[in-house]
């Protein structure tokens, strides 16, 4: 996980770039009241009368180039504290540094001044201007900085082609899926160049496959660009996935911060060992973590033909099939196929064997093996609205279980051998329907 990433260019200089001492925040009208009480020992629930204690007492240094994770669950404090980094909500008492200077307790100001210079943010749902282009949207940030027009262009352009969204600059955000507009918003912090990114569950509300594209494409951009990020999520598997250290909050204070092994080997306590109850590798595996996206489904409406190419363009013997809103209908088999269209059957949707496996992305891995055993074929990955989301393999399972890369490129001629006569197809097909034999 974190290991590839150890050896990585990551600078190595040990820089403290963001600092948090003693931060608290408290919502609620005897705020002040609540703060003092908290710092001579009271508790959450002592408090409660006197406001929500949102965040208690964190102290943390974020070092430069590191991607530093806030996890925990729900109504644990993260957005509150987030947002006190960049001074979006006033600290009730503590203090936070970046680049040494203060963002608690200055004026508007200076305030601005630093959110302008050091920190950048991305939320979870964040609007882009509807009526401007992708580019003008990532320029934004520029425009507020009154940046002139063709340098702020420019410098976009750069930064849309570094988030992969090259060609799409003049579209308009409503043409674009949800994993694209997010793209946009992160294209946008990155644009305003600062040295701090902070990002709250920025990819929680994304599909698996995309979102781990994302965590993928942002930990190459960090070690491409050099960014101090704080990442904020209720996800273990991205935590683990993406931080250099994690903070493990629970009811507004930080229970532990650790590398991930060090969370997951030596939790602080209860709390964060039942967050990660029982991890080992296959728990921290999910079905999500490991499928692929689903290039072995096709539509029922291709029928058998367009089935038969299919698996002979991807040299694999099994197919998955979906019907409308791309819900999982089963799977075939190549010489099901082959036969069927000798008999001249139409329809592929008579072929399916609707035996094939699902399971929602969250299956932990240990769940797997027994499923994909007893069936033979690939576990198609679905949403709950049954719409396919990914397919994992045998092989690729098998890899993950054992101690072996997931990296799944070798494996995937043999778990399905290409098991069509390529002369048998040519003498039962017409050349325009299949093309000939490589
Ligand atoms: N503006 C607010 N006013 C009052 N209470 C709030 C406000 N924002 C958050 N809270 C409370 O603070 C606590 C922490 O919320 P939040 O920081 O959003 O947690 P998280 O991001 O971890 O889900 C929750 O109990 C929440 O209800
Ligand atoms: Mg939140």
């Amino acid at each position: 996980m974190s290991e590839s990433r150890a050896t990585g260019e990551r600078p190595a200089v040990d820089e403290t770039v963001v600092r948090v001492e003693h931060l608290t925040k408290v919502f609620g009208r005897r705020a002040r009241e609540a703060a003092d009480r908290l710092a001579s020992g009271a508790s959450r629930d002592d408090v409660a009368k006197l406001g929500t204690a949102a965040v208690i007492d964190a102290s943390f240094e974020v070092r430069r180039g590191e991607i530093f994770v806030v996890m925990g669950l729900s109504g644990s404090g993260k957005s509150t504290l987030i947002r006190m980094l960049n001074g979006l909500l006033d600290a009730t008492s503590g203090t936070v540094e970046i680049e040494g200077e203060r963002v608690t307790g200055v004026d508007p100001k200076r305030l601005r001044a630093v959110r302008r210079s050091q920190v950048s943010m991305v939320f979870q749902h964040f609007a882009l201007l509807p009526h401007r282009t992708v580019l003008e949207n990532v320029a934004y940030g520029l425009e507020i900085q009154g940046v002139e027009r063709a340098r702020r262009l420019e410098l976009a352009r750069d930064v849309v082609r570094r988030v992969g969204l090259e060609g799409w600059e003049q579209r308009l955000p409503s043409e674009l899926s949800g994993g694209m507009q997010q793209r946009v918003g992160i294209a946008r912090a990155l644009c305003a160049d600062t040295p701090v990114l902070l990002m709250d569950e920025a990819f929680s509300a994304l599909d698996p496959l995309i979102r781990r594209e994302m965590q993928e494409q942002l930990v190459e951009l960090q070690a491409e660009l050099g960014k101090t990020i704080v990442f904020i999520t209720h996800d273990l598997n991205e935590a683990m996935f993406l931080g250099d250290r994690i903070a493990v909050m629970r009811d507004g204070r930080i229970v532990q911060i650790g590398t991930p092994e060090e969370i997951l080997t030596d939790p602080a306590n209860d709390y964060v060992a039942q967050f990660v109850q029982d991890v080992d590798r296959t728990r921290v595996l999910t079905a999500a973590s490991v499928m692929e996206p689903p290039a072995a489904a096709v539509p029922v409406t291709v029928g058998p033909r367009g089935a038969l190419r299919t698996m002979r363009d991807m040299q694999i013997s099994g197919l998955l099939v979906t019907g409308t809103g791309r819900k999982v209908l089963g799977a075939v088999k190549d010489r099901d196929v082959l036969r069927a269209i000798q008999r001249g059957v139409a329809d592929l949707g008579s072929l399916v064997d609707t035996s094939v496996p699902t399971v929602a992305p969250d299956t932990s891995l240990s769940d797997l093996p027994e499923i994909a055993i007893t069936s033979g074929m690939p576990i198609a990955v679905v949403g709950e609205d049954g719409r396919l989301l990914g397919v994992i393999p045998r092989v690729l399972l098998l890899a993950a279980l054992g101690n072996v890369s997931t990296d799944t490129s070798e494996f995937a001629v043999v778990d399905m051998p290409p098991a069509i006569d390529p002369l048998l197809v040519t003498q039962t097909l017409d050349a325009t329907e299949v093309p000939d034999a490589r």
